[in-house]
């Protein structure tokens, strides 16, 4: 049986968003961020007109998520590739347009649970955090070799960690003892670099490293700045990007985006908007949409979801 973790955030709520732009013939769905295909899924029920392009860096989720949509092989395909690449995913796939673009951040639950790949703090596991762990820096790598200002702002920006000098100047006089390996010694450092009364308010004081060193592994904001610009452009008119985050430097980064894609190339002094001139697109929902309960006591990582989504209205680039 699937444990609450497993529960894809929002589920009724991004199908909903979703359904309106998928219910034609050949209409096609791109899920950005496949992960166990729990929303895909849902989709896909709910669609029966639509195709699924299932995306993702991670080659062991392609691998769980194909056992799971089998039953509609017919209407999927699955590329493994990072969500900035969907330009030339589609591109390769002869679509110069698609209805739905789908992304739900971060790290999935099956991620989280493999232990050896490092993302979770409450166990001892190698300090790898790859979403793709076939090539590329690791955890390790990262509390090795970057300078100590970089890991200062790395643990600042990226974890909102208030004690961000302190942990790097630690790191890195532990460092050159013996080269950092595994998450044990990096949460022990951490509850010796954060005072007690701090220890006692914020939170497990390993939680903001970690998830500085998982956005910084990954390059995760650099890669969404250029992925969800591309997905507005890539829906056509009547498409929809739906995108859950949940992290404030990811949302910010999707408000601004949505936003450039909603306003008018007209100087807002002008008294009307010449036709043609009118904004691309216009936005689904008002703000950000949160979680409630129950889904909140259910599903922890609800909590923290903020959800936003876009229509094309009209044809042409973004202002
Ligand atoms: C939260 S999970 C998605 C869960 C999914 N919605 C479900 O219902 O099962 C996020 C997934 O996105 C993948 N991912 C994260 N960043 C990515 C990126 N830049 N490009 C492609 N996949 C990415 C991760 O490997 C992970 O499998």
């Amino acid at each position: 049986m699937n444990t609450p973790r497993h529960v894809p955030v929002l589920l009724d709520r991004v199908v909903a968003l979703l359904a309106p732009a998928l219910d034609h013939p050949g209409a096609v769905l791109v899920d950005a961020t496949l992960g166990l295909g729990g929303h895909s899924e849902a989709v896909l029920n709910a669609c029966p007109e639509a195709r699924l392009i299932g995306v993702d860096r991670d080659p062991n989720a392609l691998r769980m998520a194909g056992e799971r949509l089998a039953p509609h092989a017919a209407r999927t395909t699955f590329v493994h590739a990072v969500y900035d690449e969907i330009p030339d995913v589609l591109a390769d796939l002869g679509l110069p347009s698609v209805d739905g673009v789908l992304f739900d951040l971060g790290v999935s639950s099956m991620q989280l649970d493999v232990r050896e790949r490092g993302f979770a703090y409450a166990e001892d596991a190698p300090l790898d955090m790859r979403m793709d762990d076939t090539h590329g820096t690791t955890a390790a790598d990262v509390l090795n070799t970057y300078p100590v200002e970089e890991l200062a702002r790395i643990l600042h920006q990226y974890g909102e960690e208030k004690f961000a000098r302190r942990i790097a100047q630690t790191i890195v006089k532990e460092r050159e003892k013996e080269p950092f390996t595994r998450s044990a010694r990096l949460v022990e450092l951490l509850y010796a670099a954060i005072p007690a009364p701090a220890r006692r308010t914020g939170g497990h004081p390993a939680k903001r490293t970690f998830q500085a060193l998982r956005i910084e592994v990954n390059d995760e904001l650099n890669v969404l700045r250029r992925a969800i610009p591309a997905a507005v452009e890539a829906i056509g008119v009547g498409g929809r990007v739906v995108v859950e985050s949940y992290h404030s430097l990811e949302d910010r980064l999707v408000k601004h985006a949505f936003s450039a894609a909603t306003r008018s190339d007209v100087p807002p002094d002008m008294p009307v908007v010449p036709a043609g001139h009118e904004p691309t697109h216009r936005l689904v929902t008002r703000g950000a949409e949160r979680a409630v309960e129950p889904e909140i006591t259910e599903n922890p990582r609800a909590a923290s979801v903020r959800l936003r989504a876009i229509e094309r209205i009209r044809e042409g680039a973004v202002a």
